[in-house]
């Protein structure tokens, strides 16, 4: 393709440095190669199986859904299929027994409802999936907390026709302190997960696989005593709350959302095009409130204190820095997987340059 000049670009616009994109997904695929964990990327964050198949070169065994779609589209370039979501009702069930058969699949679950209608179908299918059992390690979404009811499922999941029990996985979603204060947490975790496989052991269900992994914690993975194998997804691009925390740097914020500057008549502040339609009403997780929508890029002290659909304000309030209408600015978004899902498409760009298109085929909710 033919470079484009991104002055040309109607906006709001997600860009992608590609080179910032590059250079974190060589850090991850370094850091579990050092440490001899698995990788297995969340593509939730990206949704592009272009980026996916970047993430296999790089040596990953495999990837991480969340949807049928995701699965779906993966399954064209990836034959290593996790889906992290409970496979509750028969649209889930029916998407995720369409894979190819060439896909080894795995599920991860926490009840015996879903394991018994995964097992149903599997059966009458002629086909193994895999069962990871969800245990919840303290973020308090989906998993089981109590460590009987753990060794119960996996249990079941061991003798149910259809299903090969391959182990547990968890998400430690609760740990988005400072890195340099995720000390207790991790602690604690290690001690949990130590415990649960032990239990599980001892009932003679030694897992297989241990997969846990989420980006603000990446990269303390191999402080989990048996820990096997990770899930990060937003790591690809990270975003304004994985800088803010200290998961990565502001320089290693790939995506930014390109808009214009559309006024300036009220003073203290500029109105961009991109409001929630394109920048999500996230809050910064790592403030109680007043973090704003983003921030702009190379100008922390600038975020965007409001919104509407299409209009986001920047506060100028803290800057000397006075844009013009028709400028145009590059916003770090609060959360990256967000800011994905609601654009058809990214941009690659290298400085100034679109190099390539990348449509977000796997958005959406199914
Ligand atoms: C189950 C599960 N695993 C892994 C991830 C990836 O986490 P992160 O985006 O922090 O890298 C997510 C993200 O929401 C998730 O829900």
């Amino acid at each position: 393709m033919q470079t484009e000049d991104l002055v040309a670009l109607t906006t709001p616009a997600a860009l992608v440095e590609v080179d910032t994109m590059t250079a974190n997904l060589d850090r991850m695929a370094d850091y579990v190669k050092r440490h001899d964990l698995a990788l297995r990327p969340h593509i939730k964050t990206h949704k592009i199986p272009a980026l996916a198949t970047e993430q296999l070169r790089r040596g990953a065994e495999g990837v991480t859904v969340a949807t049928v779609r995701e699965a779906t589209l993966m399954a064209d370039v990836c034959d290593d299929i996790l889906v992290a979501y409970p496979p509750v009702g028969s649209a889930r069930l029916d998407g995720i027994m369409t894979l190819p058969e060439s896909v080894r699949l795995t599920v991860a679950l926490d009840s015996a409802t879903a394991l018994d209608a995964l097992s149903t179908r599997a059966a009458t299918a002629g086909r193994i999936v895999g069962v990871l059992v969800e245990m919840d390690v303290g973020m308090g979404r989906v998993g089981l907390g109590d460590e009987g009811d753990i060794v119960e499922l996996a249990a079941r999941a061991s003798d149910a026709s259809g299903i090969e029990f391959r182990g547990v996985l968890f998400y430690p979603g609760h740990i988005r302190q400072r890195v340099s204060e995720q000390e207790q947490a991790l602690a604690e975790l290690g001690s949990l997960i130590e415990a649960r496989i032990g239990a599980l052991t001892d009932a003679g269900l030694a897992p297989e696989t241990v997969s846990g992994g989420s980006t603000p914690a990446a990269f303390a993975s191999h402080r989990i005593p048996g820990l096997t194998s990770i899930r990060p997804g937003t790591y690809i691009f990270n975003d304004r709350t994985t800088a803010q925390i200290g998961a990565c740097g502001s320089r290693d914020c790939a995506l930014t959302v390109l808009a214009t500057v559309v006024s300036t008549a009220i003073g203290g502040q500029a109105v961009i095009d991109a409001g929630s339609k394109a920048l999500g009403r996230e809050p910064l997780r790592s403030t109680a409130d007043g973090g704003g929508f983003g921030e702009v890029a190379g100008r922390p002290e600038v975020i965007v204190r409001a919104m509407s659909e299409e209009h986001g304000i920047l506060d100028l309030t803290r800057s000397d820095w006075r844009p013009a209408v028709g400028d145009r600015v590059r916003i770090v978004p609060n959360h990256v997987c967000y800011v994905v899902n609601l654009h058809p498409q990214l941009y690659a760009t290298r400085e100034d340059r679109i190099v390539e298109r990348w449509p977000v085929v796997a958005r959406g909710w199914t």
